[in-house]
């Protein structure tokens, strides 16, 4: 493994990062009193929960959010993303997330509350870089039977659009579901589990 590779990874963690507090302080200027959803850097620190606004999540996109300095990812999928769901399971590591680190509450396949709504912690099981969201369907660098994913750019790992990894990868397991519930169709709180879970 090279160092490079890992770093390479953080960096782009941290660009990414970065990006989505933008993206948290534009939605602030609009509107006031939004500000008070998102607790202090210090209260983000100590692991306290996030509360993200998916509303402008567009379909089959992805948006990246901080819980615990940790990326997570939310993206929407498509009646197509979940259909193709279905036809890999034969090419996977652990496609009932029996051996992965998800709530109880989520759908063991499909990973979620809501079909729809995916939501991960974005760090490999390998050694921790962050994956790529590559959700097209056959592009040219993975090849004619990749149906949307992950990739992982320091060794290569394979997940699905589940955050399933595949078989044969250096990464052992799915990536994690982190604790989440919902507050509205548009609030999602990261770190809090869902009610009657
Ligand atoms: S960190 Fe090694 S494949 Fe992802």
């Amino acid at each position: 493994m090279s160092n490079d590779g890992v770093n390479a990874g953080r960096r782009r963690f941290l660009v990414a990062a970065t990006s989505v507090v933008g993206a948290a302080g534009a939605v602030g200027a609009a509107v006031p009193f939004v500000g008070s959803w998102f607790p202090s850097a210090k209260a983000k620190a100590a692991g306290a929960p996030v509360k993200v606004n998916i509303a402008k999540v567009e379909a089959g996109q992805q948006m990246v959010a901080e819980w615990r300095g940790q990326p997570v990812f939310i993206v929407r999928r498509t009646e197509e993303i979940l259909g193709n769901l279905k036809k890999i399971t034969g090419d996977l590591s652990d496609p009932e997330s029996k051996a992965s680190v998800q709530p109880a509450y989520v759908d063991p396949e499909v990973r979620s509350i809501k079909p729809e709504i995916l939501i991960l912690v974005g760090l490999c099981t390998h050694l921790g870089c962050s994956p790529t969201f590559r959700p097209e369907v056959a592009p040219a660098d993975l090849g004619p039977k990749w149906v949307g994913g992950y990739f992982c750019p320091c060794h290569g790992s394979h997940y699905d659009l589940a955050g399933r990894v595949y078989k044969s990868q250096p990464a052992p397991l799915n990536l994690p579901v982190p604790p989440h519930s919902y507050e509205s169709d548009e609030i999602i709180v990261i770190g809090v589990d869902q009610e009657n879970a």
